[in-house]
Parts: structure tokens; sequence; C-alpha cells
């Protein structure tokens, strides 16, 4: 099956640096992209969707989330807004709920996100274990993540579950070994919270490792509530992206600049939890490729919406529209190591969202309001 998307009055295309074409036309075949071209070139397809000359841009790559989980944490955010800080300590009340959870709850309520998250324009979406903290339970988020996404990540090293409390090494040893063998089968990435009250840089680098061993690629929450090893890290083991970013000095920028890890920006964290925003510029300035993820998960950032964090980026991270749009798209593809996405280029996956706005400024400069007005998923209109 075909189909031809015509009338596209800002086409995105990401190729190279948001390669923006007007009076546009895209064709798809199947779940690629067959053609791109002027609207009055357009050829004959199957089926026809007339953008009216509204901006198309390639559907959000949401690299970084954690949707495998059971209960919320309302109580704690209006603590927070009230004056208490965030130190990542509510993880485990939402382990307690994860493990008490069944699976068809697990899976309703991670699917229920992947779809609010696609009505917003996100088509890719990465899901982290890490609520599970156990050989049984770590293996069966990533099971019912792989169910639902390509892009699975391994973070049995979260936090140090209760159960190990004073025992953090003796934790460490289990999730490089037997709970990184019952990950790997349904696990593409892996992950440490590598930050203060979480895991050290040694214990990051010996889990990093082992996953890399195993044949898993490699990503890293860093930086986030202090300043710590973690960047440096990402960067010296040549993760797929460091994220988080929040606390960095000139070598953690200069080592990003000069390495192909991306650095994604989680600005829905310090919006939730009322923390400084990260330097999104220093790290543009210095050459660093930048992804935007939303960090959806119920403590730190329960958001699923891509637009909100591109909002967020360019008021709060002196990011222009343009790099933020870019970084939503084309940096989260990088951040996953994936060339097919993120990108309107003949060939690659056919994810499009046509706006309900003429250009992708709108995204920021309409704050808050729906405007995602169709998305071509797998080169399916939904
Ligand atoms: O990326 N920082 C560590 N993990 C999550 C928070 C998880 C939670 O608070 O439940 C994050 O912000
Ligand atoms: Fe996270």
């Amino acid at each position: 099956m075909s189909l031809v998307v015509t009338s596209i009055g800002e086409l995105v295309t990401n190729d190279p640096h948001l390669g923006i074409v007007h009076d546009a036309a895209v064709v798809v075949e199947g779940d690629r992209i067959a053609w791109i071209g002027p609207s009055s070139q357009a050829p004959d397809a199957d089926s026809r969707l007339d953008a009216d000359g509204a901006a198309v841009l390639p559907g959000f790559v949401d690299s970084h989330a954690h949707l495998v989980f059971a209960g919320d944490r309302a109580a704690e955010f209006g603590a927070r807004m009230a004056g208490q800080p965030y130190t990542g300590g509510g993880i485990r009340t939402t382990v307690a709920a994860t493990r008490a959870a069944s699976d068809e709850d697990l899976r309703r309520n991670a699917r229920r996100l992947v779809s609010e998250a696609l009505r917003q324009g996100t088509t890719t979406i990465e899901i982290k274990s890490g609520y599970g903290l156990s050989v049984a339970e770590e293996a069966r988020s990533l099971r019912l993540a792989a169910e639902i996404v390509e892009e699975t990540t391994f973070l049995g090293a979260h936090v140090v579950p209760a159960e190990y409390a004073g025992r953090a090494d003796e934790y460490v040893d289990l999730v490089r070994g037997e709970m990184l063998d019952a990950a790997v089968p349904y696990a593409k990435w892996v992950d440490v919270f590598c930050d203060r009250g979480a895991f050290d840089g040694d214990q990051a680098r010996s889990i990093l490792k082992a996953g890399a061993e195993r044949g898993l690629g490699l990503r890293l929450h860093a930086n986030q509530l202090g300043h710590g090893p973690g960047v440096q890290l990402a960067v010296e083991l040549g993760a797929a992206s460091a994220d988080h970013c929040t606390h960095l000095d000139d070598a953690d920028v200069a080592a990003l600049a000069g390495s192909d890890t991306v650095a994604t920006l989680l600005p829905g964290a310090e919006f939730s939890t009322r923390s400084p925003y990260p330097d999104a510029r220093r790290l543009l300035d210095a050459g660093a490729t930048v992804a935007l993820a939303t960090d959806c998960n119920p403590g730190s950032s329960y958001t699923s919406s891509m637009p909100f964090c591109i909002a967020l980026a360019v008021r709060e991270m002196r990011m222009t529209p343009a790099e933020a749009v870019f970084a939503a798209t084309a940096g989260g593809a990088a951040a996953l190591r994936r060339d097919d996405l993120g990108v309107v280029r003949v060939g690659a996956r056919a994810d499009l969202v046509i706006l309900d706005a003429p250009s992708h400024v709108h995204l920021a400069y309409r704050p808050g309001v729906p405007l995602i007005r169709t998305i071509l998923h797998n080169g399916v209109p939904q």
C-alpha cells in the first residue's frame, strides 16, 4: 500500500540539520518513505492525505522513559511543591507497588502511556526496567517492555533495593551477574543511575562493562542530582547517551563535545522536581549532540509529552525552536543509534507528524496546545 501526503507547507526533514523544504509532498510505501519532492510533482498513490499547508516533521523519538511500573506518586509531588527536595528515595515506593502488580496491570499501564505519547506525536519510545530490582522482577519488566517496544533498557541498577540496604556491593554483583543473564534476552541496552544516593562510578563501570560483554549497548543516568563521574564514564565507555547532564563542569562539556555520546536532556525532570535546568546552550555551543526526552516516570517526571519538553527547552534552556525540534527527533534517534528514525529521507521509517500549525516553531510558541493533527506510524495513519 502507498500513501502520498501533499500540500505540506513546511517539511522538516532533518537532512541535513532541520532541512526545511516548503510546498512538499512525501510518498510512503509500506512502512518506509519512498519519495520526497515538490507537491506539484507528487506521484499518484493508493491513497492521498492533504496536509493543507501544515507543517510536517518526523515523529518524536523519546529515548528515555520508565513505563513499567504500578501506582503513582502524586502525594510525593505535592509534598515537593510544598518544599520537600527530590532525592530519588521514592523509587522504592514504586518498586513495592510494581512487585505487587500483575503482568496484566503492568502491561495495561505501559500500553496506556505509549498510546498517550503516540497521540502527542511520539512514534518511538524507549522503555527501561528499574522498578523490579530482583532477578525475576527485572526480567518480567523487560519481557513486558519488549512486547510493546523495540528499544528496551535494563536498569537493575536504579537504586539499591531495601532488602540489600547496607550491602550495595553484593547488589552490584547480583545486577552484573544473574540479573543481567535474566535481562539479556529482552534488553537492547544497559543503564545505571550513577548519582548521589544511587551508584558510584566504580559500581556503574563494572555493571556497564558486564552489559557490554553480553552485547548490550550502553546508556547512563549521569549528573542529575549533583556533579559526579557519570558523564566522563559514559564518554570513556563509548555510551550512546549520557542522560540528564544537569550538573556539568567544563571537562564534562568538552568530553561530550569530543565524543559520539549524546547529551540527553530531560527538562520534565527539572520541572517536576523544581530544580535548575541543564545548560543546553553551553552543550550546543561546544558542539555536543543534544537530545530531548521525557524521562516519563511516576516520580521525577510524569509527562509523556515531547511538545511540552520542547517548549521547556526553548523557554528555560535557551534552545532555539529549531534546535529543540531537531533534538526531539534526530537527537533522540542518535541517542538510540538509529539512522532510520528522526529523519525524512527515502528509506527511513515512515513515522510522520502533521501539525495543526504552519511551522515547527508553534510547538514552543503555543505551549500546552494540542497541535498534533495526524500521525503516520510505520506508514499507517493513526
Ligand atoms: O530518571 N533518576 C533516576 N531515575 C528516574 C526517577 C525515577 C523515580 O523517581 O521513580 C529519573 O529521573
Ligand atoms: Fe530516568
